[in-house]
Order: C-alpha cells, then structure tokens, then sequence
C-alpha cells in the first residue's frame, strides 16, 4: 500500500466521474458532485499556498466556513519517488471535503503517473497548478511556466483529465504577459478538454505579485456565453464585503481566497454573514488568541513541536494584524523555542489586551 493518506471516508465519488447536471438546480453541475451543501453562491474557498494551507489551517478554515479546500501545490516528480514530505501533504480529515489536492509539473508522463498516488488519497477533485509563478516552478516549464507554450498545457491537461477517475480542475494566471495569449484566448480551450472547474487569479507570470488584481479579465471569461464549467475568481480579497462585490459585479461562481484569510479564518464565516445580507462581527483579541492556540496545537499535533513552533511564525503577525504595541509580543512568539513558553505569550497576549482600557 502507498503511504500515509489512505483516507478517513470513502469518497463516493470516485468512480462518478463528473460532468453532467444531473438535477435542474442553478449551481453548475461541478458543484453537485461534490459533497456540498451549498445554500449560497458564490462558493467561498481557501486558495492554496505553499506551507501556510496545510492540515491544520484548513482545518480552522473549514470550521469557520470555507466551503472549498485545496491543498498546497504538492510535486508530482516528488509523489512518484515516494517523498514523505509530499505524501503528508496530501492528507486530510473527513471534516475537510469537498477537497481537491494540487499537484503541479512539467513533465507529462510524471504528472501522469503520480494520478494513481494521488486518487489513492481520495480527494473529491485533483487540481493542476498552472499558475505558480516562482522561478524554480516557472522556470522549469510547470506553474505559470507552461503558459508559454499552451499547446503542451491544454495536451497535458486534456491526458489528466482522460486518465483521472476524480474530476480535474485547473487553476491559473491571465496569461504569461499581458504580450502574450491571455485567458480570454484560451479558457473556451481548456475546458474542452473536460476539466470540470478553472480558478483564475488576475495576474500574469510576469506580474508576479504586483500591482493589484485584474478582475475585469476574470468576468470576461464568467460572461463569455460559451463558457459552463464553474469559474473561481482569485486575487487579493481581504474582506468579506469586497468578496461579495466582486461576485455581483463579475458573476463568478467561486471565489478564492489565499493571503486574506492567513491569520484571518474569520474572513469564511464573515462572508456568509454578508452574504446572508448580515453585518460583520467584531472579532475580539481573546477570540484570536484562543484560534490562534488551536491552530499551534493542531500543528504541533499534525508536524511535531519543533516544525510546528517555526511554521507558525509565519501566521503570528497575521493573526494579531493591528493591535497597538504588538512588537515585544511579536518578537517573543518568533523567538520561543517551545510549545509552553509560546502558550504563556500568547495568555500575555489575551491578558495584556483584554485589560486595555
Ligand atoms: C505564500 C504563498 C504560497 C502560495 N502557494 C500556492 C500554491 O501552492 N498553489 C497555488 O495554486 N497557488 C499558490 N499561491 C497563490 C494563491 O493561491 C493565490 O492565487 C494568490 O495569492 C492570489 O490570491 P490572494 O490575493 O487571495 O492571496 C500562493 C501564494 C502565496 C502568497
């Protein structure tokens, strides 16, 4: 048996393979054939990032209402030679479904053979990162690399979507540059080669992350009549009320949303409450403290303490964004060793806000 994520449930999915409508409802037939229980649209997800969307934080996403998970990009290369950092990437708890599990590449055959090792893992959907613009993804042809040559993208997608048993979902940049064949040109392609979901973020490769989001580029691709699969728009949410704007501006049927939900899980259930037509609620230094211990504690549990007290540094600032004076605390969470003395700032933490006048 391969490693580690054999899951938790059976996923009845499968050997459903997915496409078609199979009632008369408005959401896109993708989202029938997961297990959602959407009573809303747009579909709100947590977008994946690299060492911050793992276990653990999925799971207080999930808690607080994200509707869709993805892993983080997990390599196929690395899954094929039986990489134990990359097999425990893929694991889930029942709780976390409907999830998808990223792999990225640029080697088709690896990217076909790693499919088995991933539909082993059961997730409800497979997700192609063709969007990762870092150098040492880009560069080598995988991520946003590919969108370069979109021949070989829509070759290689169209072989993973033939030989996959799950549905398979791609997620992407506008384009390589704004020189270059943009989305618009080529989403009608991509989903002809039967994926079953496509998330754009608004940048190009070359854009990295600067400037800000192109989202205009987005509903274009939503409103092009041709267009059915379900589209997902990403880049630089950070409030409930911007979700949901952008929704009713440019139609999409999913959101994602990556950085503003980092020390923010909140953002989930705040945009349930917006779109419930509800105000948002004050989310109270106690409230971040007690999240942000559950969450070291998941990760202590999931990656062991050392890792899971150096990873978390990257989460602090984030969960206590704003708070006056914070530097003598934030110095002290990245520079504890250990699970208890990090607890005991964190309690300073509570104790030294919630006393504030
Ligand atoms: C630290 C970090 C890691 C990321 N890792 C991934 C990844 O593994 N897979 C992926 O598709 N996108 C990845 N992304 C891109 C995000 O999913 C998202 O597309 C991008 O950050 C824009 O959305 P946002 O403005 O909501 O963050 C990453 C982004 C960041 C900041």
């Amino acid at each position: 048996m391969t490693k580690c994520c054999k899951p938790f449930t059976t996923n009845p999915l499968t050997k459903n393979k997915m496409n078609q409508d199979k009632n008369n409802s408005t959401l896109p037939s993708f989202f029938h054939s997961l297990p959602l229980t959407p009573s809303h649209s747009p579909i709100i997800g947590l977008s994946p990032m690299d060492d911050i969307t793992d276990l653990p934080f999925r799971e207080i996403c999930k808690e607080f209402g994200a509707d869709l998970l993805i892993t983080e990009f997990i390599a196929s290369e690395a899954l094929n030679r039986d990489a134990e950092k990359s097999f425990r990437k893929m694991r889930f708890t029942p709780k976390q479904r409907p999830i998808g599990i990223q792999i990225f590449g640029a080697d088709e055959e690896e990217l076909l053979r790693c499919l088995e090792i991933v539909e082993q893992a059961e997730p409800d959907f497979i997700d192609i990162n063709w969007g990762c613009p870092v150098r040492k993804v880009a560069g080598k042809g995988a991520g946003s690399g590919i969108l370069q040559d979109i021949p070989k993208m829509l070759r290689i997608t169209a072989a993973l979507v033939k030989h996959s048993h799950l549905p398979v979902t791609v997620k992407t940049r506008l384009g390589y540059s704004t020189d270059s064949m943009m989305i618009t040109d080529f989403a009608e392609a991509l989903q002809d080669t039967g994926i079953a979901a496509l998330s754009i973020h608004g940048r190009t490769k070359t854009q990295m992350y600067s400037g800000t989001a192109d989202w205009t580029m987005i509903g274009k691709v939503k409103n092009n009549p041709r267009m059915h699969i379900p589209i997902f728009g990403n880049g630089d949410i950070t409030t409930a009320t911007q979700a949901v704007e952008n929704k009713n501006r440019y139609g999409v049927d999913g959101i994602l949303i990556g950085r503003g939900a980092i020390g923010n899980p909140w953002i989930f259930e705040q945009c349930q409450r917006v779109l419930r037509g509800e105000p948002e609620r004050e989310i109270t230094v106690a409230e971040r403290v007690d999240v942000c211990r559950r969450h070291l504690h998941a990760a202590v549990a999931f990656k062991g303490e050392r890792t899971a007290i150096f990873e978390m540094r990257k989460h602090y600032g984030a969960y206590f964004k704003g708070l006056f004076n914070f530097k003598p605390f934030r110095l002290a969470l990245v520079s504890t060793p250990t699970l208890e003395e990090t607890l005991a700032v964190l309690d300073r933490i509570k104790e030294h806000y919630n006393t504030l006048p």
